[in-house]
């Protein structure tokens, strides 16, 4: 495997930053909710907008985007249902 294969994600909830495995081809939704972390959902196709996360470190690669302006991208904002990790050290703060 290639070193740089992404192996885990970071998930900041208020203070709390826990770590959860990433195993290959999931999208940021698919780990958190493996790792029994909530976000909400309602399209899971990239269109609503209702999986909003940010990335405070690392990247993604978005698979689909039909929700967020690019001044939303700018800021940090993902879908975390279209998103999957491209780097390892992926943060990730979700709301609550
Ligand atoms: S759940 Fe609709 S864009 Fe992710």
């Amino acid at each position: 495997m290639d070193s740089s294969e992404p192996t885990a994600v970071k998930f900041k909830q208020g203070l709390r930053v826990q770590k959860a495995r990433y195993y290959a081809g999931e999208t940021i939704l698919e780990t958190a909710r493996r790792h029994g972390l909530k976000i909400n959902t309602n399209c899971v196709q990239g269109y609503c907008g209702t999986c909003l996360v940010f990335l405070l470190k690392g990247k993604v690669h978005m698979r689909k985007n039909k929700a967020l302006t690019q001044q939303e991208l700018d800021n940090g904002s993902i879908l975390a249902c279209q998103s999957v990790p491209e780097t390892d050290d992926c943060l990730v703060e979700i709301d609550g």
